[in-house]
């Protein structure tokens, strides 16, 4: 079982138990406004439908998806992870409780997940997409070392909107 230690948490795999605060923490309009495939609200079956399909992408031999809780005392605060790995690349993707906003987690986060793709998944690239108006999310990025490759104009639909998509990338 993979766990990453850091000073503040620790990068963990979600686990049965952990509804009650994967929910109290998600279930936020801002974190919906924010990325493509978090619902709003967030519901229990929300929250059980997530538990399964992590514990389904462990088990397989070659996982498209990996992704941890960020956990603090026990409490799920927030998700961070790679989606759509495919040979040696990967979507990194995360979020955080907006009551920790602003504490430097994500940009902790980000930086021991970058280095476990690149070291122990042996990956070569690391792409994020962020919405144009998502700045707190881009200079997470950025004081990692990820670089703006190009913005995808109107790429995402979201509700009724078509949105601009920031492409950052790190390589190995
Ligand atoms: C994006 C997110 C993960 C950031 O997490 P966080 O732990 O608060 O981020 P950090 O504290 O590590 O760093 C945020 C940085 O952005 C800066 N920032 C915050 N809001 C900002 C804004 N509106 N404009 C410019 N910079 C901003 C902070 O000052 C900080 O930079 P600094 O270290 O130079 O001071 C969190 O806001 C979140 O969960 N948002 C909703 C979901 C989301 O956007 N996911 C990512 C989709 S691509």
């Amino acid at each position: 079982m993979v766990i990453i230690k850091s000073k503040h948490f620790i990068l963990r795999p979600f686990r049965k138990g952990d509804e009650k605060s994967l929910i109290e923490g998600i279930n936020s309009k801002e974190i919906f406004r924010n990325t493509l495939r978090i619902p709003y609200p967030y519901t229990l079956k929300d929250a059980k439908e997530w538990l399964k399909k992590t514990s389904k992408d462990r088990k397989k031999k070659k996982p498209t998806a990996f992704n941890l809780a960020i956990d603090i005392n026990d409490e799920v605060i927030g998700g961070i992870g790679f989606n759509e790995i495919e040979e040696h690349r990967a979507e990194i993707g995360y979020w955080l409780a907006e009551k920790h906003w602003g504490e430097g987690i994500m940009t902790q986060a980000v930086k021991v997940m970058t280095n476990f793709g690149f070291e122990k998944l042996k990956l070569r690239r690391i792409y994020a997409c962020v919405f144009s108006f998502n700045k707190a999310s881009m200079r997470v990025l950025e004081q990692n070392g990820y670089k703006l490759e190009g913005i995808l104009r109107k790429e995402i639909r979201k509700g009724k909107k078509l949105l601009d998509d920031y492409l950052y990338a790190k390589v190995k």
